[in-house]
């Protein structure tokens, strides 16, 4: 059965036009996506489902999101189609300065200890990145604290979304991205853009992350070249996850990570309950899960 401007479960209906949403093409979609983005839509988040693919689809020229899930799975043109999809679906809200207590034990605490152990380069993975404002406020938290005259230091940054990679890769901010961050910081490390409210990065400053590469993380291939970073940064990912592909996640970093490794969650991510290989601690304030 195809219902036009279908709702879910009687819920408003989406102004969807002449969108066709056929009864299960939502659920047939919703585990696709869940499949190949780990992103996870239970019921109460089908609409947000809902609400971004058909405008997509409707982009594409389909009227019925059945054809778009075609499209996603069987088409030549998948893996390019992806690439939008994710785009549409990703949510990018990001700012400066975001639970910065994870920055300090980075710069007093894990740091020192690496430095003390390694004789190579420190490895630091953003993953997700989103558009930059977390890798650009680590490499201001080592800046700040002299890290990179005093190690070899290497800051990477990775994202699903090419649309993000893009602004991040551009690194030009409006003012909600400033929101957190002291504006010493900010006057130090970005310009303002004539004419606007917005700022970008300066260079020298932007170049300290060596790298913006499109990464999936449900995927171990393409994790593989950042794979054995001694710390991750995977913030607000695992929010749109669901717990066993979390699992699967951070069993991958286990596996691939050196010992020891330093894997920051946000505070709202807890891995109690979906890892042995991490153990959660106190460094110089802020919770840090580490591989012994
Ligand atoms: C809310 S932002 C988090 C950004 C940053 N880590 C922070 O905490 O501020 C979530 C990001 O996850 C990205 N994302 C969603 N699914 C992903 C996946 N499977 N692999 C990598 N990134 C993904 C989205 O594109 C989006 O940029």
């Amino acid at each position: 059965m195809t219902v036009v401007a279908a709702g879910v479960r009687g819920r408003t209906p989406y102004d969807v036009g002449r969108m066709r949403v056929p009864e299960r093409s939502l659920h047939l979609l919703r585990d696709l996506v869940h499949v190949h983005t780990g992103l996870f839509y239970g019921e109460e988040r089908l609409m947000f489902l809902q609400d971004r693919l058909c405008g997509r689809a409707l982009e594409c020229g389909f009227d019925s999101l059945l054809d778009y899930y075609y499209l996603l799975k069987y088409d030549d043109a998948a893996e390019q189609e992806w690439m939008h999809a994710i785009d549409a679906l990703a949510v990018q809200e990001t700012y400066f300065w975001r639970e910065s207590d994870q920055l300090r034990a980075l710069t007093d605490g894990i740091l020192p200890l690496l430095a003390a152990r390694r004789a190579g380069p420190i490895r630091i993975w953003s993953l997700p990145c989103a558009s930059g404002e977390e890798p650009l406020s680590i490499a201001m938290a080592l800046t700040e604290a002299g890290w990179f005259s005093r190690a070899a230091i290497e800051l990477h940054a990775s994202d699903a979304s090419e649309a993000a990679l893009r602004r991040a890769r551009a690194g030009r901010y409006g003012p909600r991205a400033f929101r957190q961050l002291p504006e010493a910081l900010r006057d130090r490390y970005f310009e303002p853009v004539e004419g606007s409210k917005d700022w970008t990065v300066r260079p020298e400053l932007h170049a300290r992350v060596r790298s913006w590469t499109r990464v999936n993380a449900v995927r171990s291939a393409e994790r593989a070249p950042h794979a054995g970073s001694d710390v991750i940064f995977c913030r607000n990912l695992f929010i749109y996850f669901d717990h066993p592909t979390v699992a699967r996640v951070v069993d991958g970093f286990a596996d691939t990570m050196p010992s020891p490794a330093f894997l920051c969650v946000a505070a709202a991510e807890s891995l109690m309950r979906l890892t042995t290989r991490f153990e959660l601690q106190d460094i110089a304030g802020a919770y840090i899960y580490v591989k012994p």
